[in-house]
This record gives structure tokens, C-alpha cells and sequence, in this order.
């Protein structure tokens, strides 16, 4: 196994998208940032060096960190930030993991720029378990604000303004051809005619659930989040921020130029959404030879935004290629909601409360509204037993059922604020069912769980029924991720084995919701209360 050795330096970059230039804080002045490559076994030396004026940290999206929750990232849940001026250097190992995963910045809305690729092939002389094309590409998939995104956050924050106030869809940090000044640098793949490419496509979006095709071009699902499928065919994907997807494409069509496209899927937006939509172009080499002009590419079939059935005909496919070893004892069986609220304004003429008559948006697992602790990290104050920075009264169970499907009143669900954590044995078997509350909207929640990845055994609209959708559940070959979609109005049911001690984030990877406070966080233990099988923090930590 190999150390790969990196310097990131976070810093500001000017960049001109949309016509307009704007100073972006990138790593090492890359937009996307740069991609890291390793096999399974490697391990990675980061130091980051934050150059910029803000706070910054990174978080290596799916890598397991086992017993390492230093290396992972998320401010003030396992690491205060890194201050302008200061560094921290991440390491860690990459421990049977092979597959598609991605980095990015886990501080206030920084990702929104500071993300790259992060692929893993196979120990030598293992490879991957398909045929493995000699020509492969990432495609990262992006939102691009003609605004500084901090300023946007504020903006969401109070006023609810999220979904869809990005200016454009990118791929590779490209609008593409369907943009103002944005054209001639659409990203383009080149292919030989009849080669197969695979495709690593991972959503990092701040705040938006996107469908993706091919124009005329079949895609072989072969993984997702870094784990093996069953390989399947599909015309569309449909991918959540925090997901990754490796798809095979065989250049088998006419010699020409094709799109491939993305733009949401998200049942939040209204019907006044435009369609917007970014592109990129699949090349074959041997058309370009005979045309002056380049051939107009034939333009990609996308879903609308609010089509469910095709994102569930997606979801739906997704299996593990062989059978798995899913727990079936479980010792803990958790019922998270998740879902948006309304708090009433103590002023409602205040600036914060531009929700529906002067309420102020906000978001919560069990009606608790997520509150990142300031003064400390949460895995510090747990490893160190430092009192007063979280609490361990997160409900199991959300402390008022109802109907989350039917046309639930607002006044009944008003989630109150806490920095609450969640005791899970250490090598107990875990159930979580997430519901969708259709609170506010009825809406797909990708949730990301930190420090692991878990089976998704089922999945259902409409309230969870406990009594018979779990005689539905797949424990044979269920698909392994570590973010899923909670549906619509409905339901979404995961399974894993706790056995990583530390304290772990769950959280929507929708960026305005996890500022709304949609996240809680898991505490696990190793015995009797005391984590000594973590590794000890590293000494250049970064002080609080
Ligand atoms: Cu990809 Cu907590 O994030």
C-alpha cells in the first residue's frame, strides 16, 4: 500500500462564469478541486492550508474513518474549523472501500466551490468486478450562484428562498451550452466509436436532487456510493447531493455529438421552474475528422421535475450484486421524521422571520432542530467528557404521531432547537425508518449518514407501517450506501452494524435544510462509556 502525500490550499480565485467574475474559494485554485486517486489499503496525508477568509474544514465524503473521527471533517461535530491563517492535516486510510467518492467542504456553504473527486481502485492485482474501460471521466454535478453563496445561505436561512435560487446546473464546473457566455467552455468527453467509457457521476449540489442522461445512449449501472450493483440498464439516473453513481457507456451509436444533460428532480419546486438545465458533450473522435463545423449535438430526454415514478423506477433497481450480510436482529429500532417546520417569532417583523405569517423556517429529525455547537467539537467534548456542549436526549422515536401524509396542519408541528445526540452501543444492529413529514413541502430527503454505510432494505410511500412493511424488507441483496433518499411522502428504511465508535453526523444533504437544522448525531460507544479504541486526537487539531 502507498501514502499519497497532498497540500490543499484553500484560497480564493477568480473565476468567470455566466458572463460575470466572481472570487470563489477553491482548493489550490481548482474549480472543480483537484481529484484524488488511490487504491484500497493507500493511505492519504492532506494538509490543508486555509489561505482564505473563512473558516474552513474538509470532509472525505464515504470514507468510513474507522475509529479516526478526527479525520472526518464536519465543524464542530468532530473538528473545530480551520481558522484563516491556520492548517490541519487530515490522514487516514482507506479501508475496504472501492469505488466512486468525493470531498468537499463541510463549513457553512463553502462546498458550494470547494469539492472534488476521490477514487479508489481496487488493491493490485484485484480489479474492479466488471470490465474496466481503458478511457473513464468523473462528472461532478454542480450548482453555480451569481452570488457569493454565503450571502445566499443568509438569504435562505431566513427567508426560505432554496430551492432552486442557484443560476445554473453544472457539470465539471461548467453551465454549458444552454447558458449566457457559457458555451465555449462546455466540458467534452471524447470517445472512439464503439469504446465504452465509465462514467463516475457524483452530485455535488448544494441543494438539488438531479436527474441525468445520455442523449440516444444507454447507461449500465455498475455502482453506487462506492459499493458494487447488480448492473442494470437505465435511459435516466436520478442522483441526490452526496451520491455518487459509476455508469458504463458504450459509444455504439451514430458517429456524432451528443448531450449529456442534468436538471432537478425536486417536488418542492413549483410549476414556474424553467427547466434549466446544464450540459455537457460525448464526442465521437471519428465524426470530427469529416465536418468542418462541428455536428449540433442531439439533445438529452429529461424527466420533469416532480416526476417521482421515474426516480423511484430508479432507486428501486439499485441491488447488491450478491447476497449480503444484513443484521437481522436488531437491537435498536429508531423512527427519525424528517422534514421542514415553521418556528413562531417571538417579533415577527424581524428579518429572520420571513416564513408563511411571520414564522422563520426551520427543519428537524423528531421535531429537534439541529444546533452546531460554537465553543467545542462534539467528538472532542464526548472523547474528552467535557460537559455542557450536547446533549444525549435525542427522541428514538418522534415524540408525536400522526398522519404524515394527509394535509398536516402547521400549528402542530413546531420543532424546538437542541444539540442532541443519540447513544448507540457500540456493535449493536440498527433500524432507521425515515419519514418524510410533507411538512411545508412534500419533499426527497437525501440523508447522509458520517463514518459509515448501511443497507437500504426498503422503501415505501405513505406512512411507514410497522406491522407489515417490514415482511416487504429486501435482506438479501439490498444495495449499500451512505446517503439515501427518504421518497416524497413517504418512507425509507436502512440498516447497519454501529461499529465505529466516535461521533457521528446524520444529516439532508440539501445544504439550506441542514442549516435549517435538519441533522442529529449518533454517539458510539465502545463499552462502558469510555472510547479508548479510537485513535487519540492529532496534535495540530484545530483549537476551538
Ligand atoms: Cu457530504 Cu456531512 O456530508
Amino acid at each position: 500500500a502507498e501514502t499519497h502525500y497532498h497540500e490543499f490550499i484553500v484560497q480564493p480565485k477568480p473565476v468567470k462564469r455566466l458572463c460575470k467574475v466572481h472570487n470563489i474559494i477553491t482548493v489550490n485554485g481548482k474549480f472543480p478541486g483537484p481529484t484524488l486517486s488511490v487504491r484500497n489499503g493507500d493511505s492519504l496525508v492532506i494538509k490543508v492550508v486555509n489561505v482564505a477568509r473563512y473558516n474552513v474544514s474538509l470532509h472525505w465524503h464515504g470514507i468510513r474513518q474507522l475509529r479516526n473521527p478526527w479525520a472526518d471533517g464536519p465543524e464542530f461535530v468532530t473538528q473545530c474549523s480551520i481558522k484563516p491563517g491556520g492548517s490541519y492535516t487530515y490522514r487516514f486510510t482507506i479501508q475496504d472501500q472501492e469505488g466512486t467518492l468525493w470531498w468537499h467542504a463541510h463549513s457553512r456553504w463553502l462546498r458550494a466551490t470547494v469539492y472534488g473527486a476521490l477514487i479508489i481502485y481496487p488493491k493490485l492485482p484485484s480489479s474492479y468486478p466488471f470490465l474496466m474501460p481503458k478511457r473513464e471521466a468523473s462528472v461532478l454535478l454542480g450548482e453555480w450562484f451569481d452570488r457569493d453563496p454565503i450571502s445566499v445561505l443568509r438569504q435562505a436561512l431566513f427567508t426560505g428562498a432554496a430551492p432552486n435560487v442557484s443560476d445554473a446546473y453544472t457539470i465539471n464546473g461548467q453551465p454549458g451550452d444552454f447558458y449566457r457566455c457559457s458555451g465555449k467552455e462546455t466540458v467534452r468527453f471524447a470517445v472512439d466509436s464503439g469504446e465504452t467509457i465509465l462514467l463516475r457521476i457524483i452530485n455535488s449540489a448544494l441543494n438539488q436532487e438531479l436527474f441525468f442522461s445520455v442523449a440516444n445512449h444507454q447507461l449500465t449501472v455498475v455502482a453506487v456510493d462506492a459499493s458494487y450493483t447488480k448492473p442494470f440498464t437505465t435511459n435516466v439516473i436520478m442522483i441526490g447531493p452526496g451520491q455518487t453513481t459509476d455508469v458504463l457507456l458504450t459509444a455504439n451509436q451514430q458517429p456524432a455529438h451528443y448531450y449529456m444533460a442534468a436538471t432537478a428532480y425536486n417536488t418542492a419546486l413549483n410549476a414556474a421552474f424553467d427547466n434549466t438545465t446544464t450540459t455537457a458533450i460525448l464526442e465521437y473522435k471519428n465524426c470530427q475528422q469529416h465536418q468542418q463545423q462541428p455536428p449540433r449535438p442531439t439533445m438529452a430526454q429529461l424527466p420533469n421535475f416532480n416526476d417521482t415514478p421515474t426516480a423511484t423506477r430508479f432507486t428501486s433497481q439499485l441491488r447488491s450484486p450478491n447476497r449480503v450480510n444484513v443484521p437481522t436482529q436488531i437491537d435498536n429500532s429508531l423512527l427519525f421524521t424528517v422534514g421542514l417546520g415553521l418556528i413562531n417569532c417571538t417579533n415577527p417583523n424581524s428579518p429572520r422571520c420571513q416564513g408563511p405569517n411571520g414564522t422563520r423556517f426551520a427543519a428537524s429529525i423528531n421535531n429537534v432542530s439541529f444546533v452546531f455547537p460554537k465553543s467545542n467539537s462534539i467528538m472532542q467534548a464526548f472523547y474528552q467528557g467535557v460537559p455542557g456542549v450536547f446533549t444525549t436526549d435525542f427522541p428514538p422515536v418522534p415524540p408525536l404521531q400522526f398522519d404524515y401524509t394527509g394535509n398536516v396542519s402547521r400549528g402542530l408541528w413546531q420543532p424546538g432547537r437542541g444539540t442532541k445526540g443519540y447513544r448507540l452501543k457500540y456493535g449493536s444492529n440498527v433500524q432507521i425508518v425515515l419519514q418524510d413529514t410533507s411538512i411545508v413541502t412534500t419533499e426527497d430527503h437525501p440523508m447522509h449518514l458520517h463514518g459509515y454505510h448501511f443497507y437500504v432494505v426498503g422503501s415505501g410511500f405513505g406512512n411507514f407501517n410497522p406491522a407489515t412493511d417490514p415482511a416487504r424488507f429486501n435482506l438479501i441483496d439490498p444495495p449499500v450506501r451512505n446517503t439515501i433518499g427518504t421518497p416524497p411522502g413517504g418512507w425509507v428504511a436502512i440498516r447497519f452494524v454501529a461499529d465505529n465508535p466516535g461521533a457521528w453526523l446524520m444529516h439532508c444533504h440539501i445544504d439550506s435544510h441542514l442549516a435549517w437544522g435538519l441533522a442529529m448525531v449518533f454517539l458510539v460507544e465502545n463499552g462502558e462509556g469510555e472510547l479508548q479504541s479510537v485513535l487519540p486526537p492529532p496534535p495540530d487539531l484545530p483549537p476551538c
